[in-house]
């Protein structure tokens, strides 16, 4: 049996930071087990223009401790009135690394993204032909779609097209929650990807109604069936190049999450190695691990890989209650239970 595994530095290929005081108290949680992470732009206004991109990345750059090497990566928020040229040249600034497509009113913050794909197509064919990745939250927001379908939809009536029509521009199918999502990308091209979070691998739709209502488990796409949770599971573990740690960690008080409205989001930076690997190890591929985390989401972005390594042992992880935030208190995922990994560092 592995007891130990150490494996070279990784990254997160997608989450929420937000901003100001919350965005202090998060960013020392990634920087503490990931080298780089892709930060969303759905911040109030959206990150849109490359200057105001860059103004948001000199403060998360702030907000990392002392001493540790963190580099965020920056995203553009695409609106339908989007500029092709505007990305192009955030991108060869180096300001985005990419730009996120949110369907209008798919999810936290996403008031402002696009109503209809057709709209930002010239902007989409800039960008593949620069190179720009396209990262996409994969849901319909056509409300007569049932809430555990929107994904299976998505891929139908949007994302089908979208590949046939652009085939080189390159796409990261966000935080998949589906066994649909996992085969489109397994039949797709070279230029489709995925990223899959930890929630997705651990729980089912049943996680969000065990002995009553349980907001800490809600996200975006929402938990599926179990069958799902399988099929992400074999996907991950698969050896398959296309699929790439994301977290899609999502920071919100307890107070907004205990309510008549909880917000949808789970916060998994605290322990998000030591949540990974358990998925791995109980899935006997501990020896896969590395690409997941480490290899296959720069590979795909056309980014070194990152030099030094970090370890896991096996051991107890126990997850508190509530963390704190810079003064805001979070529910993390896994709150109370005892993982089997601890993270060394
Ligand atoms: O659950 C989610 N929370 N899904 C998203 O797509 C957005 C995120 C957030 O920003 O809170
Ligand atoms: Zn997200």
């Amino acid at each position: 049996m592995t007891d130990s595994l150490t494996i070279r530095r990784p990254d997160d290929w997608h989450l929420h930071f937000r901003d100001d005081a919350v965005m202090k108290g998060v960013v020392p949680f990634t920087a503490r087990q990931f080298a780089r992470a892709i930060v969303m732009p759905n911040l109030s206004p959206p990150v849109t223009s490359v200057e105001g991109c860059a103004a948001y990345r000199d403060r998360i750059r702030a907000a990392v401790p002392q001493g540790v090497d963190f580099t965020p990566l920056m995203t553009a928020y695409l609106t339908d009135d989007v500029e092709g040229d505007e990305l192009a040249r955030g991108f060869a600034e180096g300001v985005f690394t990419a730009a996120k497509l949110y369907p209008a009113h798919a999810t936290t913050g996403s008031a402002h993204g696009v109503t209809d794909i057709a709209r930002i197509m010239p902007a989409l064919e800039k960008m593949a032909s620069v190179g720009m990745p396209l990262l996409i939250h994969g849901e319909v927001t056509d409300s007569h779609v049932d809430i555990f379908d929107r994904e299976a939809v998505f891929i139908e009536r949007t994302l089908t097209g979208l590949v046939r029509n652009l085939p080189e521009l390159k796409i990261v199918f966000e935080h998949i929650t589906t066994a649909d999502a996992a085969a489109f990308v397994d039949v797709s091209g070279p230029n489709v990807a995925a990223t899959i979070t930890p929630q997705h691998l651990h729980i089912n739709r049943n996680a969000m109604f065990t002995g009553g209502i349980r907001p800490h488990a809600y996200c975006l796409p929402v938990a599926k069936r179990e069958v799902h949770r399988l099929a992400l599971r074999k996907a991950a573990t698969s050896g398959s190049t296309k699929y790439f740690l994301g977290t899609d960690s999502a920071p919100h008080a307890q107070s907004a999450k205990e309510s008549a409205c909880g917000c949808a989001g789970i916060f998994n930076a605290p322990y998000a190695l030591e949540s990974y690997v358990t998925v791995f190890d109980e899935e006997g591929a501990l020896d896969r691990f590395e690409a997941f985390a480490s290899e296959n989401g720069p590979r795909f972005y056309g980014l070194p890989l990152n030099e030094g390594t970090i370890t896991l042992e096996r051991g107890e992880t126990t997850v508190p209650d509530t963390v704190d935030a810079n003064g805001t208190t979070i529910v993390p995922f896994h709150a109370g239970e005892i993982l089997g990994w601890v993270y060394r560092g």
